[in-house]
């Protein structure tokens, strides 16, 4: 027999008048040990739903109320894309039976990977991936990211958003690179913090609110071979200089909730050190909210990294490092463990109501309490074309010209396009993972209205024969004889433009794993047949990460890395081809030229260092291009220069500041945006310093002559990087000023 809450229960916890501080300390005297515990774990959507499967997202109540009644089960995750009423239906029915069926009617909070927009939402409007908006270096893009997916859905009862990834895209053959918002700490802060704040901060979900998650933390970006979840290797003093800021501005925004590193640092899994989770994270970082592990976190404790001999024993040490909840997801051995421990003495009770507090003051906090029931009176917001159109803007900001060799791009209507490519004619290559499915769903399931390059190239060229080899019409560059291979290149000439759209096809966490950053043979294979036709050649990369293609380069007249630009993001391309858009992305990580030498821009003075042969046995400096594109590139169909940086002073004192100044001119013959990035580089260093660093940036929208003259403060708080315990080193010492080949000396007094 179970009574509802509502129609017996009037507790001080329930009275929305209270403190946030007084209902949670009414409600967790109220509390057994076991429905704390129940708080902090969190299941996956295939125990409560009817078949098991993650598509599935039908209810079954009775597990459901299994979980809730019996086990006190706060919150749930996962599911895929399906219709707003499904999941309303979903969620009003697990939302009933928490809130009225218990005894104290805690309602659940649901977590999902809404990563880019509503991505398990049919019909949402889907933004590019985070590379892409890297690309924008326009916060207002993951700003508009945040705020749409907010606003798609909260209403179906989505409270907790899986997003962003903080961590920094520091190694190219990482499976999550594309997540990331590139190689840059203050980048990737800028554009983290935004999205945080378009979360958390969304009007028009009031009286309710979101919490964001900053994942992954920390280090998890930055595997030494590259594989997910394999061994990273990081000193403090590297965490504190690269992986900590973009967490620590998400903080400081007042980022709700982090997930942790799957992996381990230094030997130690990240969910089990306490310096990373406790005295990193809380004591030094202030972050007040929840930490949760990532998917079955505590069992790989057991079955990935062996540091514990039994699921109780990481039950111990990951409660003990200073996890909130965790992502069990498919038992409840975490609870029963957890229960055991704490009857133990070994885990005190204290030690849970630290975690239950966070939790439950998320809970009231995001207005579970008063308002825990998803609605369904505002499904028309969902997709909405203003929403979409931000989409737009973002994929368009974010396409990349590489490589435009006697100005090919913009294309002129011409005769016959010949199209190829495993993207030219893929709505799902466009998004990767995390998009209507774990892994990408299937081509079928994404939305009819949504563009490919082809369909896209098709509308933008009305007057142009557009012809999509697929598969079947190319010979196999393996085995292809020479006189088919002259066949085939003759054929190839009667076109005006050859466009080859490859890349990657979705991949999600370890699926991502290779072990040759190169563009795939097949693709390269084919990509050189083309080349050897008279028609000039585009290619179209749109990949999670920079694929090699250092051996043909010479080979393209144009290159465009597309990236995974999302829904809108055909048209986006097919814009910047025809030269409605001008481009303005920017690499946000560096194109590397060869497979063995992954190195981000701001890596230390000492790797150009190497062995010259032509000059025995002397260790030289190597010249400045260990990428193929540097960060920071990115070509657009005007130019623009820069002169006239100036300093107001050569000198800095200890609070004061120099103020830089610097005229950006439009050179060319159209309108166009110009990203002017900011970067210092420290002569000399206690700790061993980058080249360079990236400490401001800012656009300038220019007509063609017209010139803009743009500034920015030096402070000493600029020069600043961190030792090994975090403390800010500011050097006395001579330090330059970069943007764009100009160069400025100045000194700290
Ligand atoms: C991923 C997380 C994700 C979680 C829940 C994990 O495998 O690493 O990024 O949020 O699953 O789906």
């Amino acid at each position: 027999m179970f009574t509802t809450n509502q129609s017996t229960l009037n507790y001080p916890y329930q009275n929305a008048d209270l403190k946030i501080s007084e209902r949670i300390e009414d409600l967790l005297q109220r509390m057994s040990v076991y429905e704390k515990i129940g708080q902090m774990t969190q299941l996956d959507i295939t125990l409560i739903n009817t078949t098991g499967k993650q598509k599935d997202v039908i209810l079954d109540p009775e597990k459901a109320r299994d979980l809730i009644r019996n086990h006190h089960i706060g919150s749930f995750l996962n599911g895929e894309a399906v219709k707003p009423g499904t999941w309303y239906r979903f969620m009003s029915e697990l939302t009933r039976i928490a809130v009225e069926e218990t005894r104290l009617g805690i309602p659940v909070i649901y977590g999902i990977d809404h990563i880019h927009g509503a991505s398990y939402l049919e019909g949402a409007t889907i933004f590019p991936q985070s590379i892409n908006l890297g690309a924008t270096f326009d916060p207002k893009h993951a700003h508009n990211a945040g705020w749409v997916t907010a606003a798609e859905s909260f209403d179906i009862g989505h409270h907790w958003i899986f997003a962003p990834v903080l961590d920094l895209g520091a190694n190219p053959l990482w499976p999550r690179f594309w997540e990331t918002y590139g190689e840059d700490p203050y980048l990737a802060s800028l554009m983290g913090s935004a999205n945080v704040e378009g979360v958390q901060k969304n009007d028009d979900i009031r009286p309710l609110k979101q919490a964001a998650t900053g994942k992954h933390f920390l280090g998890y970006s930055d595997p030494r071979h590259g594989w997910d979840r394999t061994p990273a290797h990081l000193s403090m003093q590297q965490i504190h200089e690269f992986h900590r800021p973009s967490f620590q501005k998400a903080i400081d925004a007042g980022l709700k909730t982090i997930m942790t590193n799957s992996g381990e640092i230094n030997g130690v899994p990240v969910v089990a050190s306490h310096d990373i989770l406790t005295k990193l994270l809380r004591d030094e970082m202030g972050f007040e909210g929840v930490v949760i592990t990532d998917w079955d976190d505590i069992g790989k404790l057991v079955d990935l990294h062996y540091t514990a001999g039994n699921y109780k024993e990481a039950v111990y040490s990951a409660v003990q490092a200073g996890i909130d909840m965790s992502m069990t997801p498919e038992h409840l051995e975490f609870n029963k463990s957890l229960l055991e421990l704490v009857d133990e003495g070994r885990i005190t009770e204290e030690r849970i109501d630290q975690s239950v507090l966070r939790i439950l003051k998320l809970k009231f906090e995001l207005g579970l309490f008063e308002n825990p029931f998803p609605r369904d009176d505002r499904f028309h917001r969902i997709g909405h074309p203003e929403n979409r159109q931000k989409a737009f803007e973002a994929a368009k900001d974010s396409i990349v010209l590489l490589k435009n060799d006697g100005n090919l791009l913009p294309a002129k209507q011409s005769k016959r396009i010949g199209l190829f490519g495993i993207s030219a004619n893929s709505k799902r290559n466009l998004s990767s993972g995390w998009t209507i499915a774990w892994q990408g769903g299937k081509e079928e399931r994404y939305p009819v209205h949504m563009h490919t390059i082809y369909t896209a190239l098709g509308e933008e060229f009305p007057e142009t024969e557009i012809k999509l080899f697929t598969k079947d019409d190319v010979p196999d560059a393996k085995t292809i004889t020479d006189s088919e291979k002259k066949r085939f290149v003759n054929k190839l000439n009667s076109f005006d433009l050859l466009i080859f759209a490859g890349g990657e096809e979705p991949y999600c966490e370890f699926t991502g794993n290779i072990s040759d950053l190169s563009l795939p043979k097949d693709q390269l294979n084919l990509l050189k047949l083309i080349s050897g036709s008279e028609t000039p050649v585009v290619l179209i990369l749109v990949q999670g990460r920079p694929r090699i293609i250092t051996e043909l380069i010479d080979d393209l007249d144009a290159v465009i890395h597309a990236g995974l630009p999302g829904f809108e993001g055909a048209k986006a391309i097919a814009e910047v081809i025809s030269g409605k858009v001008n481009p303005v992305g920017k690499l946000p990580f560096s194109y590397p030229m060869h497979p063995n030498y992954l190195v981000p821009y701001n890596h230390k003075k000492s790797n150009l260092y190497s062995f010259d042969p032509e000059k025995a046995n002397r260790i030289v400096k190597t010249n400045d291009s260990p990428s193929l594109f540097p960060f920071g590139h990115g070509l657009s169909y005007t130019t623009f220069s820069y002169s006239e940086l100036k300093l107001s002073s050569e000198a800095i004192r200890q609070n004061g500041s120099i103020k830089a100044t610097l005229t950006v001119t439009n050179t060319g013959s159209r309108a166009g945006t110009e990203t002017v990035l900011w970067f210092i580089s420290t002569h000399v260093g206690r700790i061993t310093r980058p080249v360079k660093e990236l400490k401001h940036f800012e656009k300038a929208h220019l007509h063609p002559g017209e010139s803009k003259t743009v500034e920015w403060m030096i402070t000493p708080e600029t020069l600043s990087y961190p030792d090994e315990n975090g403390r800010k080193i500011i050097e006395k010492q001579s330090y330059s000023l970069i943007v764009n080949g100009l160069k400025r000396d100045f000194k700290m007094e």
